[in-house]
């Protein structure tokens, strides 16, 4: 009797330990169902650093979370390319795609059938227009950047204590980016008084948006509309003085130092120069003299939101947003969240880029 008793307590042990295998065994399987889904990151182009930073930390941090990554970055800046990819995305099984527009406004059509098909959208970095599936928008505070820039010259120019006038000259990125409404609408915000009290000059007279776009970001653009001002202007370190140059980001940045070097400015006389991303060539001139400064945005932190707010909905939660007034669309506002933007020199590079694991300090030397 008593043995009965004891086998069948084993029994139960027995069966108590196939049922737990059981289920964790169905738990793993939940489990990899889960990291079956596919998201598609769609970026704009590879011949930029930002971007393949932005990509590969958005693939392997969205991995990390169990999810299968489609990353494709569209061309050069190939907006036909980009459509292509993502229709790819679509019918290939996305279930979110994270996008970064080359033209923000060239989407609508693509992201109507993402929408029909319950495709989610975030919006990586640049917002895009005109369309009604965008769910999310992550980006920087790009207003911030603007005045981080338009700040840094007002300092360094002294322009509340010295009677000037001073030379500057615009530059911001591609027209087809809603970004640049806010990095030079953020600069001008601070640099136009001046401007319209007579303190600082543009000679060319180019003080409108579209007069200061950069194609595609281009360096190469950049650096012909550099050289096109150093000419009818007679700008030069023995010509006509240039106090200032604004510029957006640091592609366009790279256009206007190599056409200033070209005419014979060097790290002594060099204007003030403002740049954004941290690029390693612009990190680069910023250490040896010649840009001022840049904008840092931790690519690493903005895709750590986003890959939280792809997860929250592929869980049927609400992704955390601390923005819900700035960015409309065009179809109305869309949920944001910022991350915060800081200002680099070479005074403190150190500890943002270097102490940050950000780069090594070989990634910058000369
Ligand atoms: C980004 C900048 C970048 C620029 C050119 C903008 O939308 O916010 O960080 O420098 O595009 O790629």
């Amino acid at each position: 009797m008593q043995n009965m008793f004891k086998g069948c307590g084993k029994m139960k042990k027995l069966l108590s330990v196939v049922a737990v295998a059981l289920f964790v065994f169905a738990l793993s399987v939940c489990g990899l169902a889960q990291a079956a889904e596919k998201v598609g990151v769609s970026m704009p182009t590879q011949s930029l650093q930002r971007w393949n930073q932005d990509g590969s930390n958005m693939k392997l941090q969205l991995e990390k979370a169990g999810y299968v990554v489609d990353l494709q970055f569209g061309g050069d800046n190939d907006v036909p390319t980009q459509v292509a990819q993502l229709e790819n995305m679509i019918s290939g099984g996305c279930k979110v795609l994270v996008i970064s527009a080359i033209d923000g406004s060239a989407l609508t059509t693509v992201l109507a059938d993402a929408k029909a098909q319950g495709i989610a959208v975030i919006a990586y970095d640049r917002l895009i227009m005109n369309t009604d599936a965008v769910s999310y928008y992550a980006t920087f505070d790009n207003f911030k950047v603007g005045s981080l820039q338009g700040q840094f010259i007002r300092d360094h120019l002294k322009l509340d204590s010295e009677a000037g006038p001073f030379n500057i000259e615009l530059f911001t990125g591609d027209p087809g980016d809603n970004n640049i409404n806010f990095f030079f609408g953020g600069a001008m915000e601070i640099l136009k008084p001046y401007i319209d009290s007579g303190k600082l000059v543009v000679l060319s007279d180019q003080k409108a948006k579209d007069q200061c776009a950069t194609p595609g970001w281009s360096t190469e653009a950049a650096q012909t509309r550099m050289e096109n001002l150093i000419t009818s202007r007679g700008y030069g370190p023995n010509g006509t003085k240039l106090h200032a140059v604004y510029s957006s980001n640091d592609s366009v940045a790279n256009g206007i130092t190599n056409a200033l070097k070209d005419a014979g400015y060097a790290a002594q006389n060099f204007p003030i120069l403002t740049g954004q991303d941290c690029d390693v060539t612009s990190m680069k001139n910023i250490l040896s003299g010649t840009q001022s400064m840049s904008i840092f945005k931790d690519t690493r932190t903005l895709a750590n939101q986003v890959v939280k707010m792809v997860d929250a909905l592929l869980k049927g939660t609400k992704p955390e947003v601390n923005d819900t007034t700035t960015y409309d669309n065009g179809t109305g506002i869309i949920p944001s969240y910022l991350c915060d933007p800081v200002f680099c020199t070479k005074d403190n590079y150190k500890e943002l880029l270097i102490d940050s694991g950000y780069y090594t300090e070989a990634q910058l030397a000369q």
